[in-house]
């Protein structure tokens, strides 16, 4: 099956001409690729210059972020509409980056559907801070779905996507193991399938968290994930050329 890696390039890079020059080489690889689709979610301000004249094919584009309102008095923030205008397909929602800024999980519930009313495909993020021995995380992801899916959005399961990533595991020096992965996996439909239904089972889940070419086959092939959510690696061509062959034979 195709893995879906999604490419959050943060805030980088810091010209447009390094944008361009990352995005071409992405392009060029992921067409070689036949196993990958890749959505780049650039800074908004490159997104549309990027995505013009694209084709859709294995390559689209997402945005980091977007607001929940439709349009009006919400300086420095970007509409739904506004993403869609500017050829994006997909929206990162709820980043733990975000939510460290004080996004809750309230507003995330707001984003997800203002991204499905508008035709965008959530990209939704959860996970928790820190890992102990306990079973807090499964009960941390379990209100973080609760909150952040609407009964609206739980009808729409197969238009979102669930992106698992713990934050002591973001850019940090090793990744979450698969075999904890695949039971987070579990749990997050199992979670879905008791409130909305069958639907849940067959939700789309990410795994993102120090992802790079030496851990994201065995990712794939163990950790129950339809794909990754990648940050550093994702704006370095060369470690993400590593990555996307590792995908593309997993
Ligand atoms: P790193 O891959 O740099 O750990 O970042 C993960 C992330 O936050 C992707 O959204």
């Amino acid at each position: 099956m195709k893995s879906l890696i999604v490419a959050n390039w943060k805030m980088n890079p810091k010209t447009y001409k390094e944008a361009k020059k990352l995005f071409d080489e992405t392009k060029r690889l992921t067409g070689l690729l036949k196993g990958v689709s890749v959505v780049v979610c650039p800074p908004a301000v490159f997104l549309r210059s990027l995505a013009i004249g694209q084709r859709a094919g294995r390559i689209s584009f997402g945005a980091q972020n977007v607001h929940f309102e439709a349009q009006g008095s919400y300086t420095g923030e970007i509409s739904v509409a506004q993403v869609k205008d500017a050829k994006a397909a997909y929206a990162i929602i709820g980043h733990a980056e975000r939510r460290a800024m004080g996004e809750t999980n309230y507003d995330v519930r707001k984003k997800v559907d203002a991204a499905l009313v508008g035709g965008l495909t959530p990209i939704m993020c959860i996970g928790e801070k820190e890992r102990g021995h306990g079973a807090e995380h499964f009960e941390l992801a379990r209100e973080q779905l609760r909150v952040g899916l609407s009964e609206d959005a739980g009808k729409r399961l197969s238009k979102i996507i669930i992106a698992y990533e713990p934050v002591w595991a973001i850019g940090a020096t090793k990744a979450m193991e698969p075999r904890q992965m695949h039971e987070m996996a579990i749990f997050i439909r199992k979670t879905l399938v008791e409130r909305f239904g069958e639907a849940g089972h067959s939700i789309k889940i990410l795994y993102g968290g120090s992802v790079d070419g030496k851990n994201a086959g065995d990712m794939l092939r163990n950790g129950d994930v339809t794909g990754l959510l990648v940050g550093r690696v994702s704006v370095d061509s060369q470690a993400f050329s590593e990555l996307l062959r590792a995908c593309a034979e997993a």
